[in-house]
């Protein structure tokens, strides 16, 4: 049986395990997936250990993703401009492919969810990790602007310089904002998980703007609950980014798509 995990430290609140074991039982795959907990200094050895007893690929999680950046052998261009890894695939000639699926999650998410984002204009709010892996994915598909704000603004205008080439990206402080609306608002800040927004004007948002929270839980997230508060027209929330971002592993691991909806219904209903 082709054998996956989830590494991370702490690891126990991973959800990967159930979704990958649902996408394998919905694709009817022949794999197990389970989650490991590594040690703070101990990445590489695990990873040694794991691929050279036949391991087919490996998940990587908080605070291990720049460690598996440098430990693949091979990268994909969004995982080169992340400066991150998520995934880990063992190729055949025995290298190791690194990805991160982050960004193309959050997209597939959005696109479901009927939000497109060619020719829109998107605030991406934050700029730290998190932002970094979205970014590729979301100029991807051709909106008019990305603006990216930062409580720090140096660190937003660095993530703008190191994608410019990619596409229509400009970095401005969170009251340089002025009166322009967008139409999709990513807040990308670990504000949420402290119970607080990140100072951006409520004149961002317009009648049809839809803002997506990159955290989840069991009830709304403050950034959410504030986008309501200022008539946004839609808002979500992380949990479909978690699994879309899920089932490009997958797909990078089987070559096969799975389904996301079933298993994000099942999720939520975990979380209440
Ligand atoms: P991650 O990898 O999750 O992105 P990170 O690299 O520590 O984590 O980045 C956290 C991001 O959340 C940063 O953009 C941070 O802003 P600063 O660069 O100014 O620190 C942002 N952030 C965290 N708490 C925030 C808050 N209360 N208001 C606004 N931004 C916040």
């Amino acid at each position: 049986m082709d054998k996956y995990i989830v590494v991370g430290n702490p690891i126990n609140h991973s959800k990967s395990p159930f979704i990958h074991t649902l996408f394998a039982r919905q694709t009817c795959q022949n794999m197990e997936y389970l989650s490991q907990l590594v040690a703070l200094d101990g990445f590489v050895a695990a990873m040694d250990t794991f691929f050279s007893s036949g391991g087919k690929g490996c998940n990587i999680t908080v605070p291990f993703k720049e460690q598996a950046f440098e430990y693949a052998t091979q990268l994909t261009q969004r995982a080169q401009l992340a400066g991150a890894v998520n995934t880990l695939k063992c190729l055949d000639d025995g290298g190791i492919l690194g990805d991160n699926t982050d960004g193309e999650g959050l997209v597939q998410d959005l696109l479901q969810q009927h939000v497109s984002l060619k020719n829109k204009r998107i605030l991406l709010i934050g700029a730290g990790g998190a932002a970094r892996g979205v970014i590729l994915p979301l100029l991807a598909q051709q909106p008019q602007t990305l603006i990216i704000s930062n409580r720090t603004l140096t660190k937003a205008q660095q993530l703008a310089a190191l994608f410019a080439e990619y596409g229509d990206i400009k970095a401005l402080a969170f009251d340089a904002l002025g009166e322009q609306c967008f139409d999709v608002i990513i807040n990308s800040t670990s504000a949420s998980l402290s119970g607080n927004v990140p100072a951006v004007p409520a004149s961002v948002i317009g009648q049809h703007t839809c803002c997506y929270d990159m955290v989840y839980g069991s009830s709304i997230t403050p950034f959410n609950q504030w986008a309501q508060q200022h008539n946004a027209s839609k808002t979500i929330d992380g949990l479909g980014m978690l699994v879309g971002q899920a089932a490009e592993s997958f797909m990078l691991w089987r070559g096969l798509r799975p389904g996301a909806k079933q298993v994000q219904r099942e999720l939520r209903r975990l979380l209440q």
